[in-house]
Protein backbone atom coordinates (compact mmCIF):
# COMPACT_ATOMS: atom_id res chain seq x y z
CA UNK A 1 0.00 0.00 0.00
CA UNK A 2 3.17 2.43 0.11
CA UNK A 3 2.82 5.34 -1.31
CA UNK A 4 5.94 7.23 -1.32
CA UNK A 5 4.29 10.04 0.48
CA UNK A 6 8.29 10.29 2.49
CA UNK A 7 10.10 10.23 -0.55
CA UNK A 8 13.21 12.10 0.12
CA UNK A 9 12.15 13.06 3.82
CA UNK A 10 15.33 11.84 6.64
CA UNK A 11 14.60 11.62 9.74
CA UNK A 12 15.88 10.41 13.19
CA UNK A 13 13.50 7.33 14.67
CA UNK A 14 14.62 6.62 18.75
CA UNK A 15 13.50 3.36 20.46
CA UNK A 16 13.21 0.69 18.16
CA UNK A 17 13.84 -2.10 20.64
CA UNK A 18 12.42 -5.41 19.16
CA UNK A 19 10.18 -6.46 16.48
CA UNK A 20 6.84 -5.52 18.82
CA UNK A 21 7.91 -2.48 19.15
CA UNK A 22 5.67 0.46 18.03
CA UNK A 23 8.90 2.40 16.34
CA UNK A 24 9.97 -1.02 14.67
CA UNK A 25 6.80 -0.93 12.20
CA UNK A 26 7.28 3.54 12.12
CA UNK A 27 10.87 2.56 10.78
CA UNK A 28 9.25 -0.01 8.16
CA UNK A 29 6.68 1.67 7.30
CA UNK A 30 8.62 4.94 6.88
CA UNK A 31 11.34 2.90 4.87
CA UNK A 32 8.13 1.34 2.49
CA UNK A 33 6.99 5.06 1.92
CA UNK A 34 10.62 6.61 0.57
CA UNK A 35 12.52 7.84 3.79
CA UNK A 36 15.80 7.67 5.15
CA UNK A 37 16.67 7.51 8.64
CA UNK A 38 19.20 7.03 11.61
CA UNK A 39 17.98 4.45 14.16
CA UNK A 40 18.92 5.19 17.83
CA UNK A 41 18.54 3.47 20.68
CA UNK A 42 20.66 3.33 24.45
CA UNK A 43 23.73 1.88 24.21
CA UNK A 44 22.33 -1.18 26.46
CA UNK A 45 19.52 -2.04 23.90
CA UNK A 46 22.18 -2.62 21.31
CA UNK A 47 23.30 -5.50 23.39
CA UNK A 48 20.16 -7.49 22.20
CA UNK A 49 21.35 -7.00 18.40
CA UNK A 50 17.86 -7.06 17.29
CA UNK A 51 18.28 -3.34 15.88
CA UNK A 52 20.63 -4.88 13.34
CA UNK A 53 18.37 -6.92 11.76
CA UNK A 54 15.79 -3.50 11.25
CA UNK A 55 19.13 -1.51 10.14
CA UNK A 56 19.77 -4.18 7.16
CA UNK A 57 16.10 -4.15 6.52
CA UNK A 58 15.76 -0.49 6.02
CA UNK A 59 19.35 0.16 4.50
CA UNK A 60 19.70 2.49 7.75
CA UNK A 61 22.80 3.17 10.18
CA UNK A 62 22.77 2.93 13.72
CA UNK A 63 23.98 5.56 16.60
CA UNK A 64 23.86 4.53 20.03
CA UNK A 65 22.98 7.30 22.16
CA UNK A 66 20.92 7.74 25.80
CA UNK A 67 18.36 9.83 25.03
CA UNK A 68 19.14 11.32 28.61
CA UNK A 69 22.74 12.42 27.70
CA UNK A 70 22.95 15.83 26.13
CA UNK A 71 26.48 14.51 24.58
CA UNK A 72 25.24 11.72 22.92
CA UNK A 73 21.91 13.53 21.84
CA UNK A 74 24.43 16.03 20.11
CA UNK A 75 26.55 13.59 18.61
CA UNK A 76 23.58 11.89 17.26
CA UNK A 77 21.91 14.64 15.82
CA UNK A 78 25.54 15.79 14.41
CA UNK A 79 26.51 12.39 12.85
CA UNK A 80 22.84 11.86 11.46
CA UNK A 81 23.08 14.80 8.95
CA UNK A 82 26.14 13.85 8.06
CA UNK A 83 25.12 10.02 7.12
CA UNK A 84 21.62 11.74 5.59
CA UNK A 85 23.47 14.42 3.88
CA UNK A 86 21.21 17.33 4.73
CA UNK A 87 18.89 18.62 7.48
CA UNK A 88 15.66 16.29 9.23
CA UNK A 89 12.64 16.42 8.07
CA UNK A 90 11.16 13.91 11.25
CA UNK A 91 11.75 13.21 14.21
CA UNK A 92 10.26 9.87 16.09
CA UNK A 93 10.62 9.66 19.94
CA UNK A 94 9.30 6.69 21.34
CA UNK A 95 10.97 6.53 24.74
CA UNK A 96 9.28 5.18 27.92
CA UNK A 97 11.15 3.54 30.88
CA UNK A 98 10.27 3.68 34.61
CA UNK A 99 11.83 2.17 37.08
CA UNK A 100 9.27 2.45 40.03
CA UNK A 101 6.57 0.52 37.86
CA UNK A 102 9.65 -1.82 36.81
CA UNK A 103 10.32 -2.58 40.11
CA UNK A 104 6.65 -2.67 41.49
CA UNK A 105 6.96 0.86 43.49
CA UNK A 106 3.51 2.13 44.24
CA UNK A 107 2.87 5.38 43.26
CA UNK A 108 2.43 6.23 46.84
CA UNK A 109 5.48 5.09 47.84
CA UNK A 110 8.02 6.29 45.03
CA UNK A 111 11.76 5.92 45.04
CA UNK A 112 12.71 10.31 43.97
CA UNK A 113 16.11 8.96 42.44
CA UNK A 114 13.87 6.11 40.37
CA UNK A 115 11.23 9.02 39.60
CA UNK A 116 13.92 11.62 38.06
CA UNK A 117 15.00 9.03 36.05
CA UNK A 118 11.48 8.14 34.83
CA UNK A 119 11.18 11.71 33.94
CA UNK A 120 14.14 12.63 32.29
CA UNK A 121 14.18 9.23 29.94
CA UNK A 122 10.58 9.49 29.47
CA UNK A 123 10.12 12.97 28.85
CA UNK A 124 12.77 15.29 29.89
CA UNK A 125 15.12 13.68 26.73
CA UNK A 126 12.17 14.93 24.49
CA UNK A 127 13.08 18.35 25.07
CA UNK A 128 16.51 17.61 25.16
CA UNK A 129 16.25 16.22 21.73
CA UNK A 130 14.43 19.87 20.42
CA UNK A 131 16.74 22.04 22.38
CA UNK A 132 20.12 20.84 20.31
CA UNK A 133 17.95 20.24 17.03
CA UNK A 134 16.85 23.95 17.30
CA UNK A 135 20.43 25.17 18.46
CA UNK A 136 22.01 23.14 15.47
CA UNK A 137 19.19 24.58 13.11
CA UNK A 138 18.58 20.55 12.32
CA UNK A 139 15.40 20.65 11.39
CA UNK A 140 13.89 21.87 7.62
CA UNK A 141 11.09 24.20 7.65
CA UNK A 142 7.99 22.13 7.63
CA UNK A 143 9.59 19.25 9.42
CA UNK A 144 7.44 16.86 11.73
CA UNK A 145 8.64 15.71 15.15
CA UNK A 146 6.01 13.31 16.95
CA UNK A 147 6.54 11.25 20.36
CA UNK A 148 4.28 8.73 21.53
CA UNK A 149 1.98 9.04 24.15
CA UNK A 150 -0.57 7.78 26.45
CA UNK A 151 -4.60 8.08 28.01
CA UNK A 152 -2.84 8.09 31.44
CA UNK A 153 -1.86 11.90 30.96
CA UNK A 154 -5.49 13.06 31.58
CA UNK A 155 -7.16 9.92 33.75
CA UNK A 156 -6.06 7.99 36.16
CA UNK A 157 -4.76 4.10 35.49
CA UNK A 158 -3.62 3.45 38.76
CA UNK A 159 -0.88 0.72 37.64
CA UNK A 160 0.51 3.06 35.54
CA UNK A 161 2.58 4.45 38.16
CA UNK A 162 4.78 7.74 37.49
CA UNK A 163 4.72 7.31 33.73
CA UNK A 164 1.47 9.37 33.73
CA UNK A 165 3.24 12.02 35.28
CA UNK A 166 6.19 11.30 32.22
CA UNK A 167 3.28 11.40 29.96
CA UNK A 168 1.57 14.87 31.07
CA UNK A 169 5.56 16.08 31.21
CA UNK A 170 5.77 15.35 27.44
CA UNK A 171 2.69 16.46 26.13
CA UNK A 172 3.30 19.58 27.51
CA UNK A 173 6.81 20.02 26.21
CA UNK A 174 5.12 18.92 22.80
CA UNK A 175 3.12 22.28 22.99
CA UNK A 176 5.21 24.48 24.39
CA UNK A 177 8.31 23.48 21.97
CA UNK A 178 5.82 23.61 19.34
CA UNK A 179 5.00 26.79 19.89
CA UNK A 180 8.56 27.84 19.99
CA UNK A 181 9.50 26.05 17.41
CA UNK A 182 6.93 26.82 14.70
CA UNK A 183 7.03 30.55 14.93
CA UNK A 184 10.43 30.65 14.47
CA UNK A 185 11.23 27.62 11.96
CA UNK A 186 7.71 26.65 10.95
CA UNK A 187 9.11 22.97 12.82
CA UNK A 188 5.90 21.26 13.90
CA UNK A 189 5.41 19.12 17.50
CA UNK A 190 2.67 16.81 18.21
CA UNK A 191 1.85 13.33 20.19
CA UNK A 192 0.28 10.61 19.59
CA UNK A 193 -1.78 9.18 21.82
CA UNK A 194 -1.74 5.49 21.18
CA UNK A 195 -3.96 2.72 22.63
CA UNK A 196 -2.47 -0.44 25.06
CA UNK A 197 -0.18 -2.10 22.49
CA UNK A 198 1.76 -5.63 23.24
CA UNK A 199 5.34 -4.30 23.62
CA UNK A 200 8.20 -4.77 25.96
CA UNK A 201 7.30 -1.39 27.58
CA UNK A 202 3.54 -2.19 27.33
CA UNK A 203 3.97 -5.46 28.96
CA UNK A 204 5.81 -3.98 31.93
CA UNK A 205 2.54 -2.55 33.45
CA UNK A 206 0.86 -4.59 36.11
CA UNK A 207 -2.27 -6.21 34.79
CA UNK A 208 -1.81 -5.39 31.03
CA UNK A 209 -3.63 -8.23 29.51
CA UNK A 210 -6.84 -7.70 31.52
CA UNK A 211 -6.24 -4.01 30.71
CA UNK A 212 -5.70 -4.15 26.73
CA UNK A 213 -9.12 -6.48 26.88
CA UNK A 214 -10.70 -3.98 28.80
CA UNK A 215 -9.54 -1.24 26.84
CA UNK A 216 -10.72 -3.04 23.57
CA UNK A 217 -14.30 -3.27 24.58
CA UNK A 218 -14.37 0.63 25.24
CA UNK A 219 -13.16 1.41 22.19
CA UNK A 220 -15.75 1.77 19.40
CA UNK A 221 -13.36 0.52 16.82
CA UNK A 222 -11.29 -1.68 19.48
CA UNK A 223 -7.92 -0.88 20.34
CA UNK A 224 -5.39 0.58 17.65
CA UNK A 225 -2.59 -1.97 16.41
CA UNK A 226 1.09 -1.04 16.08
CA UNK A 227 0.77 -0.99 12.67
CA UNK A 228 -1.84 1.45 12.10
CA UNK A 229 -0.25 3.50 14.72
CA UNK A 230 2.83 3.42 12.31
CA UNK A 231 0.68 4.68 9.53
CA UNK A 232 -0.85 7.51 11.38
CA UNK A 233 2.62 8.51 12.43
CA UNK A 234 4.06 8.01 8.55
CA UNK A 235 0.99 10.59 7.89
CA UNK A 236 2.34 12.95 10.65
CA UNK A 237 5.85 13.30 8.65
CA UNK A 238 3.82 13.87 5.54
CA UNK A 239 3.41 17.01 4.02
CA UNK A 240 -0.31 16.25 3.96
CA UNK A 241 -0.76 17.20 8.27
CA UNK A 242 1.56 20.18 7.67
CA UNK A 243 -1.10 22.99 9.42
CA UNK A 244 -1.14 20.39 12.58
CA UNK A 245 1.26 21.20 15.31
CA UNK A 246 0.61 21.83 19.23
CA UNK A 247 -1.86 18.85 19.55
CA UNK A 248 -1.95 15.63 21.89
CA UNK A 249 -4.11 13.60 18.82
CA UNK A 250 -5.71 10.05 20.04
CA UNK A 251 -5.03 6.75 17.74
CA UNK A 252 -7.34 4.72 20.16
CA UNK A 253 -10.14 3.65 18.63
CA UNK A 254 -12.14 6.12 20.00
CA UNK A 255 -11.30 4.97 23.55
CA UNK A 256 -10.81 8.62 24.36
CA UNK A 257 -14.12 9.68 24.23
CA UNK A 258 -16.16 6.92 25.14
CA UNK A 259 -18.27 7.02 28.20
CA UNK A 260 -19.35 3.48 28.09
CA UNK A 261 -19.94 0.77 25.47
CA UNK A 262 -22.88 -1.80 25.39
CA UNK A 263 -20.08 -4.61 25.69
CA UNK A 264 -19.28 -3.52 29.21
CA UNK A 265 -22.92 -2.74 29.88
CA UNK A 266 -23.75 -5.74 29.82
CA UNK A 267 -21.00 -7.38 32.00
CA UNK A 268 -22.77 -5.99 35.18
CA UNK A 269 -25.90 -7.25 34.16
CA UNK A 270 -27.45 -9.54 37.08
N1 LIG B 1 2.85 -0.26 24.40
C1 LIG B 1 1.85 0.51 24.78
O1 LIG B 1 0.82 0.05 25.29
C2 LIG B 1 1.94 2.00 24.57
C3 LIG B 1 0.76 2.78 24.55
C4 LIG B 1 0.86 4.16 24.39
C5 LIG B 1 2.11 4.75 24.26
N2 LIG B 1 3.24 3.97 24.28
C6 LIG B 1 4.54 4.63 24.17
O2 LIG B 1 5.19 4.22 22.99
C7 LIG B 1 6.59 4.42 23.16
C8 LIG B 1 7.33 3.18 22.69
O3 LIG B 1 7.07 2.09 23.53
P1 LIG B 1 6.80 0.61 23.02
O4 LIG B 1 5.48 0.22 23.56
O5 LIG B 1 7.05 0.49 21.57
O6 LIG B 1 7.87 -0.24 23.86
P2 LIG B 1 9.42 -0.58 23.65
O7 LIG B 1 9.85 -1.17 24.94
O8 LIG B 1 9.60 -1.37 22.42
O9 LIG B 1 10.09 0.87 23.45
C9 LIG B 1 10.57 1.67 24.50
C10 LIG B 1 11.95 2.12 24.06
O10 LIG B 1 12.53 3.08 24.96
C11 LIG B 1 13.94 2.85 24.87
N3 LIG B 1 14.66 3.51 25.96
C12 LIG B 1 14.55 3.26 27.29
N4 LIG B 1 15.45 4.01 27.97
C13 LIG B 1 16.12 4.74 27.04
C14 LIG B 1 17.18 5.69 27.11
N5 LIG B 1 17.71 6.06 28.30
N6 LIG B 1 17.65 6.24 25.98
C15 LIG B 1 17.13 5.88 24.76
N7 LIG B 1 16.12 4.99 24.64
C16 LIG B 1 15.64 4.41 25.76
C17 LIG B 1 14.01 1.33 24.94
O11 LIG B 1 15.29 0.82 24.63
C18 LIG B 1 12.96 0.95 23.96
O12 LIG B 1 13.45 0.87 22.64
C19 LIG B 1 6.80 4.77 24.64
O13 LIG B 1 6.87 6.18 24.77
C20 LIG B 1 5.53 4.25 25.26
O14 LIG B 1 5.23 4.88 26.49
C21 LIG B 1 3.17 2.61 24.42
Amino acid sequence: MANNILKGKKGIIFGALNSQSIAWKIAELAHAEGAEFVLTNAPIAMRMGEINDLAAKTNSQVIPADATSNEDLENLITKSQEILGGKLDFVLHSIGMSPNVRKGKHYTDLNYDWYNKTLDISATSFHKTLQICKKQDAINEWGSVVALTYIAAQRIFPDYGDMADAKSLLESIARSFGYHYGSTKKVRINTISQSPTVTTAGSGVKGFDEFINYSEQMSPLGNASAEACAEYCVAMFSDYTRYVTMQNLFHDGGFSATGVTQQVIEKFGN
